[in-house]
């Protein structure tokens, strides 16, 4: 099978088999790095990165390179058209007519998913916003897998700054199609966002046990435990635990602790006014002395600031150097098979993943996050509202392009009664009558406000819910 021009948006775009496959090309190509020159000759790649880089651009760059191919680069908005005001469509377009294969790192969640839209090449997300960074999974995947020779039923710690984490927003899905359980430990106030835990229990089935007092036992050393995802496939030996049980569990051993840095340039103010970056712990050998650390993998995608300790460089434990080393035959094996130089073997798959209902219309509400490149691109008005239907009851839309999800209150029918302005209604999206209503038909509205500016009356099943809720006689 073959994985040429499909694109790498978020991890979800590839199956466990094709994770797998390409790790046994990545194991190839390590093992013979000289040999691979050639392979994507006369192949161009863009690369593109709009916000800062260190590893992820140069060990593409390095990645093409030694597979003989060439590569143009803009590392810096202000040098590009889209500084004067250009959509990134129309960059996308004219880029994807130069090349071969484009690589973006863009500041708004969502943006890789334009360019793939549009260039007509295939596209890799090398990390867009705090939304996703797919090839630093593949990275640390396959790090933790080269080293605990499986992931199923690894307890793997994710640590620090796990709301706008990119790196852990991708993490978090892959472990959990590769069957690992998951164990949370979020600087207070820097939890994961509730679209991506909707996600993880709705998509990859499991069990999240979420502490509405955080486990402070831990808590000199990490922040505290606040969520343990279980994967679906692992015999729930964390399973919903007494503290204490859950205490004697873990000293049995966290498999790896994934340390990130805070993300200080995506706080808002009123974070960045509370310092959260101050109360950072040090992960350091004292820490690592427990029980429970004893053969723990310590990763993190780096760049490092306060809260590695430099003396675990030399630890075995460590990994982080080794993770970023992986990254250049972990990019060379997917751009070889993005380009069709090299064909997968990808083991047959059980279930394929969800296909949702989309709600794709040119008028509707906006994205709720701010740093969805659907909000940002407004400007240019080239990009409709696209969602997923992912819920019917209640009835809840994600972006598809930030994937931060929201539930209408108002529904309508495109499909009004005999076409007639009097039956053109908007009913409460709570009614039984907004279940009625066909995917393809459906039309949402954030507020009767909006519904009635399209032209739509309230109908009894407005009433209903507002008498219900109380907020009329
Ligand atoms: C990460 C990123 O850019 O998201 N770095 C990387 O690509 N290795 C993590 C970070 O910046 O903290």
């Amino acid at each position: 099978m073959t994985l040429a021009n499909r694109s790498l948006v978020t991890i979800d775009d590839f199956s466990y088999g094709e994770i797998e496959a390409l790790f046994n090309l990545t194991d190839e190509m390590s093992g013979a790095m000289d040999e691979q020159y050639g392979l994507c000759h006369g192949k161009i790649m863009a690369s593109l990165f709009f916000e800062p880089s260190t590893r992820t651009r140069l060990s593409f760059e390095t990645a093409m390179h030694r597979l003989g191919g060439s590569v143009i680069t803009a590392a810096d908005v202000g040098a590009t058209s889209l500084a004067k005001g250009e959509s990134i469509a129309d960059m996308a377009r004219v880029v994807g007519s130069y090349v071969d294969m484009i690589v973006i790192r863009h500041p708004w969640e969502g943006a890789a998913k334009v360019v793939a839209d549009y260039s007509g090449v295939p596209v890799i997300n090398a990390g867009d916003g705090g939304h996703q960074h797919p090839t630093q999974t593949l990275c640390d995947l396959y790090t933790i897998k080269k080293e605990k020779k499986t992931l199923k039923g690894l307890k793997i710690g994710l640590w620090g700054d796990l709301k706008y984490g990119r790196t852990i927003h991708s993490l978090i899905f892959a472990l959990a199609k590769f069957g690992a359980n998951i164990l949370f430990y979020p600087t207070p106030g820097l939890e994961v966002p509730e679209h991506v835990l909707e996600k993880l229990t709705m998509e990859y089935g499991g069990e999240l046990e979420k502490y509405a007092t955080p486990d402070t036992a831990s808590k000199e050393k990490l922040f505290p435990l606040d969520a343990i995802y279980l994967t679906p496939s692992s015999p729930h030996q964390l399973a919903m635990m007494p503290d204490v049980n859950l205490q004697v569990e873990l000293k049995t051993g966290i498999d790896a602790l994934y340390v990130t840095r805070p993300q200080k340039e995506r706080f808002s103010a009123a974070e960045k006014g509370e310092e959260l970056r101050e109360k950072y712990p040090v992960v350091d050998k004292k820490l690592l002395r427990g029980r429970e650390f004893k053969k723990t993998l310590v990763m993190h995608p780096l760049p490092r600031v306060d809260e590695l300790a430099l003396e675990l460089d030399t630890d075995p434990r460590s990994m982080y150097f080794k993770q970023a080393a992986r990254g250049v035959p972990v990019r060379m094996s997917l751009i070889a098979l993005l380009l069709g130089a090299k064909d997968a073997a990808i083991p047959q798959e059980a279930a394929p993943s969800i296909a949702y209902p989309v709600y794709r219309r040119d008028y509707g509400p906006r994205c709720p996050n701010q740093r969805c490149v659907s909000v940002q691109e407004t400007e240019v008005k080239y990009l409709k509202p696209e969602y997923k239907i992912v819920n019917r009851n209640p009835l809840t839309l994600r972006c598809a392009y930030c994937e931060h999800g929201f539930e209408p209150e108002y529904v309508a029918s495109s499909d009004w009664h005999e076409g007639k302005t009097a039956t053109k209604k908007y009913h409460s999206a709570s009614s039984h009558w907004a279940d009625k209503i066909r995917p393809e038909n459906l039309i949402v509205f954030r507020s009767n406000q909006d519904a009635e500016t399209l032209g739509f009356k309230p109908s009894r099943y407005v009433k209903i819910r507002r008498r219900r809720k109380g907020t009329q006689k």
